[in-house]
């Protein structure tokens, strides 16, 4: 299938396979894939290394702010790096997860995060996964797709690739913390998690990836004539 030069913009709640489903879509149509969560999740681990939050999340605000300034956050072959450091595996952590609602709040984040992507995103041909891709980083995206899950089968997903990756997962906290996310990312003053109004909504709370893949290429192929 050849599709023209767009951006794909998914937006959704915590662990509704999002950045999985943008991945095997970039790999499909050779498009770039853009991890927005990893830019917030990789000021988070920066932050917490660097003093800029503490054990109750109070963050310094300008602190970090002056200090984002210098610290090169980019993506390169093998995922996130800062600087020559690749921050996958730490980005993924509880440690960062926990925190990195909070982090994500702060509009100067925002703003440092925003820049990036629109960077990224440039060049179209581009598919972007995040929480306020459609709404405000790229409000002009040709397709934009909002992703929602059951909470307990989220929590399930979540948990087996965590034991998958030899990390300790206790289903009761994973479905904590991503309620605390979701209500977090909803109810935040900048730039919350909410559905554009020309967003597509996908429930693929009983789909595959092959179901959702069938699902989009209908879309696709019904919008754009392809
Ligand atoms: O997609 P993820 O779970 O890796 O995202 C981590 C956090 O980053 C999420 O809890 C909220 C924040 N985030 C955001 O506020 N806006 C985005 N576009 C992407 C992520």
């Amino acid at each position: 299938m050849q599709i023209p030069d767009i951006i794909i913009a998914i937006d959704g709640y915590s662990s509704t396979g999002k950045s999985s489903f943008a991945k095997i879509i970039a790999n499909e149509f050779s498009f770039l894939y853009l991890d927005s969560g990893a830019l917030y999740r990789g000021v988070t681990l920066y932050a917490i290394e660097n003093g800029y939050i503490d054990d109750a999340n109070v963050i310094d605000v300008e602190g970090l702010d002056r200090a984002l300034d210098d610290v090169d956050l980019h993506f390169g072959a093998e995922g996130a790096y800062i600087g020559d450091r690749c921050i996958e595996k730490e980005i993924r952590s509880m440690a960062v997860a926990s925190k990195v609602s909070p982090i994500a709040t702060v509009p100067e984040v925002r703003n440092f995060v925003d820049r990036k992507l629109r960077e990224f995103g440039a060049k179209k041909r581009v598919v972007m996964d995040g929480r306020d891709i459609g709404t405000t980083v790229f409000p002009d995206a040709e397709l934009k797709i909002f992703m929602t899950a059951d909470p307990l089968v989220r929590a399930q997903r979540r948990a087996a690739e965590m034991k998958a990756k030899g990390e300790n997962a206790d289903i009761e906290a994973v479905l904590r913390n991503l309620q605390e996310r979701d209500y977090i990312d909803s109810h935040r003053e900048a730039s919350p998690l909410s559905k554009a109004d020309d967003a597509i909504v996908l429930d693929n709370s009983t789909m595959t990836m092959e179901d959702q893949m069938v699902w989009l290429k209908k879309i696709i192929s019904e919008r754009f004539g392809c």
